[in-house]
């Protein structure tokens, strides 16, 4: 906890219908750690949630923090208290800024897709590259013009020359083959937004034979859980202590191992953000989450607890203190 950084709620405006933007400067005046395209903090809310949110403002900015916050239909009590119970000039504990979405420092090409909210971190990835001088195309696909955020920006030189928008009730919704299709050889892909279009993306990427580590997406959803009846009971062992926990089925192991008293930290709790990554020692996961590889979970040493389980009847596992 010691590294969350003190700050205040100095803005707090319509972005796009059910879209709130942020403004967060910190309550010390001093500098902030510099932002990074694709990176996203953890907001600490009101009644001890706390949620991953994006950064999309330009890149190397240390005086403020920029965020898009979406109203979720089913929200879990974030993005509604973001909503309803943030007000301008609120105090906020922040998490220093996380990068799992980085752009490449290549001279490749770069490609950014966006759906719906995804459009936060490709903004700021999109200012990173303007700034550079970099080649990139930024196509933003939403149901309406009133539910996509941040036009005004992306309407404005230097990004409205390397923007395209897709608007599915204006009969321009995306062609993903196609515009993948359209970029030149060699291109990279940062895809983020729901499931389903970062699907899509990615399989008309693999389509046209584009290589796997050109391939960077970042979810905002998670695919829907497996029902309950498919979770087995099992047991996870400390490494060190040889501590046991009980985790029953209808239970997450990220529950199991909080309810017990022990040091886990948890944010999306959809397998999606990476906060409560635990390093596994012995026995086999079952991972369900979308933030590890295929190659990382193959590998079978982390898993994340808060949606994932076990396949062996134990997992050894140790925390970081
Ligand atoms: Fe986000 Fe577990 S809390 S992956």
């Amino acid at each position: 906890m010691s590294n969350l950084l003190q700050m205040r709620l100095t803005a707090k405006r319509a972005a796009a219908q059910d879209v709130v933007e942020l403004t967060l400067e910190p309550a010390s005046g001093a500098a902030l750690p510099a932002v990074e395209a694709g990176a996203h903090v953890e907001l600490h809310l009101p009644g001890g949630l706390v949620r991953p949110y994006s950064l999309c403002n330009a890149p190397g900015e240390t005086h403020r923090y920029v965020l898009g916050v979406l109203r979720e239909t089913e929200s879990r009590g974030g993005s509604a208290a973001v909503h309803e119970l943030l007000q301008v000039g609120q105090a906020l504990a922040v998490g220093a800024p996380k990068n799992n979405f980085a752009l490449r420092p290549t001279p490749a090409h770069k490609l950014l897709l966006a759906g719906g909210i995804g459009i936060t971190p490709i903004l700021g990835m999109a200012h990173q590259l303007a700034a550079q001088g970099r080649s990139f195309a930024l196509h933003y696909a939403g149901r309406t013009r009133a539910r996509m955020a941040f036009l005004a920006a992306l309407a404005d030189a230097p990004l409205a020359a390397h923007t395209r928008l897709h608007v599915g009730d204006e009969n321009s919704a995306m062609d993903m083959p196609a515009v993948l299709a359209a970029q030149p050889a060699g291109t990279e892909l940062y895809v983020c937004g729901p499931a389903g279009f970062i699907d899509a993306a990615l399989a008309a990427a693999r389509q046209l034979g584009w290589a796997e580590a050109h391939l960077h997406r970042e979810l905002f959803a998670a695919a829907p859980r497996q029902p309950d009846g498919d979770d087995q009971p099992f047991d996870i062992e400390l490494e060190g202590s040889g501590e046991l926990i009980h985790v029953p089925a209808g239970c997450t192991a990220a529950q199991a191992l909080q309810a017990a008293g022990l040091p886990l930290l948890t944010s999306c709790e959809q397998g999606v953000c990476g906060t409560c990554l635990t390093r596994v020692v012995a026995g086999e996961p079952e991972h369900r989450d979308q933030y590890l590889t295929p190659e990382e979970q193959a590998a079978n040493d982390q898993f994340l607890p808060c949606c994932s389980r076990a396949r062996s009847p134990r997992l050894v596992i140790t925390l970081a203190t």
